[in-house]
């Protein structure tokens, strides 16, 4: 039986429209609700044993598809997260990063992620990465295009996982809340062996309790990878 620890966490936070909805609010309280539970949960996971990665997606590639002033609000509320939040960074010695296309947004909020990277690059409780403008299958071919750009010709898959955007690629366990069963073009290349956890719960009332629930569960699967145990 290979019991392996939770070292890379990953999260699809999904919900908050609902949560707001739920309550006669609009959509926009719910992303901001929302991005309370970040703090709490990176918290949470800087002072956990085993856990050296968590990386939440906050943005997909297809999120463009919402309407204008829902897509405005969010790339707010992004900056003003990660304005808010440098103290939470440095205080719980969290290295912040980026993954998937920050061009596409307005050079400000790109100037305050690479602000964010920098200033808290040297700390190293835990790698907090948010997946920004992200898409699984994007990040894949960008990254075939990279080894080909070096003039690779038959690439590995050694090749490909070290030409991702996302660090450290192996998942261990993948969390969605709020109900919905799929994987919406997340890391689909590091999830290949991660380990699922769907719950019911919006992302707005997710808690560091029941991230404790979850991984207490994840801690007893037996992860065979093909195996036998
Ligand atoms: C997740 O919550 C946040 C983002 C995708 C930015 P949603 O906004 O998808 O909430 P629901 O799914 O509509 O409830
Ligand atoms: C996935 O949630 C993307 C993020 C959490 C950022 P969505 O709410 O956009 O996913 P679908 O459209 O329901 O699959
Ligand atoms: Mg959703």
């Amino acid at each position: 039986m290979i019991k392996q620890p939770l070292q890379h966490l990953a999260v699809i936070m999904d919900g908050n429209g609902r949560w707001a909805a739920q309550r006669g609010l609009n959509r926009t309280k719910g992303h901001e609700k929302g991005a309370e539970i970040i703090r709490d949960v990176t918290t949470y996971c800087a002072k956990h044993p085993s856990i050296e990665t968590v990386t939440f997606y906050a943005f997909s590639t297809e999120n463009w598809k919402r309407p204008k002033l829902e897509v405005e609000f969010l790339m707010k509320l992004l900056d003003r997260y990660l304005q808010k939040e440098l103290v939470t960074y440095q205080e719980n010695n969290v290295k912040f990063m980026a993954i998937g296309d920050i061009e596409a947004f307005s050079p400000k909020l790109q100037e305050r992620i690479r602000l964010t990277e920098e200033k808290t690059r040297h700390n190293t409780d835990l790698i907090h990465i948010l997946a920004l403008n992200y898409g699984g299958r994007a990040e894949i071919t960008h990254a075939v295009n990279r080894l080909i750009a070096e003039g690779k010709k038959h690439v590995t898959e050694k090749d490909i996982s070290g030409a991702l955007q996302t660090p450290y690629s192996d998942i261990d366990l993948l969390i969605r809340t709020s109900g919905e069963e799929r994987v919406s073009n997340y890391l689909l290349w590091q999830i290949s062996y991660a380990e699922f956890y769907f719950t019911e719960t919006l992302w707005p009332d997710f808690t560091p309790q029941e991230l404790d629930e979850i991984i207490t569960d994840f801690e007893q699967r037996t992860r065979r990878f093909g195996g036998l145990s």
